[in-house]
């Protein structure tokens, strides 16, 4: 085929070579920094054939995007969560939205319990206490044990589930709300099921792992933090979007709870203006669940696989929107 009439594949996030080639060997390929509206930085010759889309979760995938590329197909989100894209108008639009699940659990587990450990004991008050020459004058306050207190988990996905797996290594007794209860989780005794008000008011730790969309949006807010106990600490590593930050902020000024621990806040990068930052009772970390390089490898890897797939015709390991498979697979043949 000539340049002119070659499939194309716009490219919005960071692929290694190998994987680069992996597409290219079925497309054209058009990168585009990440982050960027794609109807704007893409010239309308390249998006006339381009039949995918690779993007992270900083590119807005809204209904003006499948006006502007009339051929697309597909597009494949290098992450879990798929709240930068309008699903409904892509099913509309006849387009497949692919993501990444199930290869990035352990490392957002990871995290979570990480922030558990550094909240119950301490970690970073005690780092800010020896450097400060705090110790100088004294002990450092106790801090308390993980084993024995409740772990609750809001959400039991695949995440909830390794994160619930590694509480019960710590020998916590782990608690969970879903919409559908888990009866794998309560067979194996991995966690047990709480209406959702009693596992705001009978956890020590609450962490999040629920997706963002209309539903969630701001649905953890004044009233939940109410029901919590004073000495409990709530955690969110899934996306900020879901609590109310202002009635987080005042649950941890006003001592309703007695912190947080976030990976994720309403707009991103955190400013430094944020009233978070000046709080001694959070920990704050960069949107970094998912980020070490094995886990971001396998990710990146899914995701051009499924992009690769609907390219040769072949249906994608992860499919959001499964319906419209069946469309796209007649225009791929
Ligand atoms: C995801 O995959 O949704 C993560 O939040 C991105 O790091």
């Amino acid at each position: 085929m000539s340049n002119t009439t070659r499939r194309v594949a716009i490219v919005s996030a960071p692929v290694p070579d190998d994987l680069q080639q992996a597409i290219s060997q079925h497309l054209e390929i058009y990168s585009v920094p990440a982050g960027q509206r794609i109807e704007e930085a893409v010239p309308e010759e390249v998006r006339a054939r381009a039949i995918a889309l690779l993007c992270t979760m900083r590119t807005p995938v809204q209904e003006s995007l499948f006006a502007a590329l009339p051929q697309l197909q597909v597009v494949s989100n290098f992450a879990v969560g798929y709240d930068n894209i309008d699903v409904p108008a892509a099913t509309r639009a006849g387009v497949l939205v692919c993501n990444t699940p199930g290869v990035l659990d352990a490392a957002v587990a990871d995290l979570t319990i990480g922030m558990a450990l550094c909240l119950g004991r301490k970690l970073v008050d005690n780092d800010r206490f020896v450097r400060s020459g705090a110790w100088l004058k004294g002990p450092a306050p106790l801090a308390s044990d993980l084993a024995g207190k409740t772990f609750g988990l809001l959400g039991m996905g695949r995440i909830g589930r390794m994160v619930a797996k590694r509480a019960r290594a710590f020998d916590m007794n782990v608690v969970y709300h879903n919409r559908r209860p888990d009866a794998e989780a309560e067979r194996s005794g991995l966690a047990s099921y709480l209406e959702r008000d009693a596992l705001f008011s009978q956890s020590d730790y609450v962490s999040v792992h629920i997706p963002l969309g209309p539903e969630t949006t701001a649905s953890i807010g004044a009233r939940e933090f109410s029901l919590m106990k004073p000495t409990a600490f709530f955690m969110n590593t899934a996306r900020g979007a879901v609590v109310d930050e202002a009635a987080l902020i005042h649950a941890l000024r006003s001592g309703q709870i007695a912190g947080a621990g976030l990976d994720v806040m309403v707009k991103e990068p955190l400013d430094t203006a944020s009233a978070l930052i000046d709080l001694p009772n959070v920990i704050l970390q960069p949107h970094v669940g998912s980020a070490t390089v094995e886990t971001r490898r396998a990710m990146i890897a899914l995701a051009v696989d499924n992009l690769v797939n609907v390219a040769s015709g072949n249906q994608p390991k992860a499919m959001v929107n499964e319906s419209v498979w069946p469309v796209v697979a007649k225009k791929a043949r």
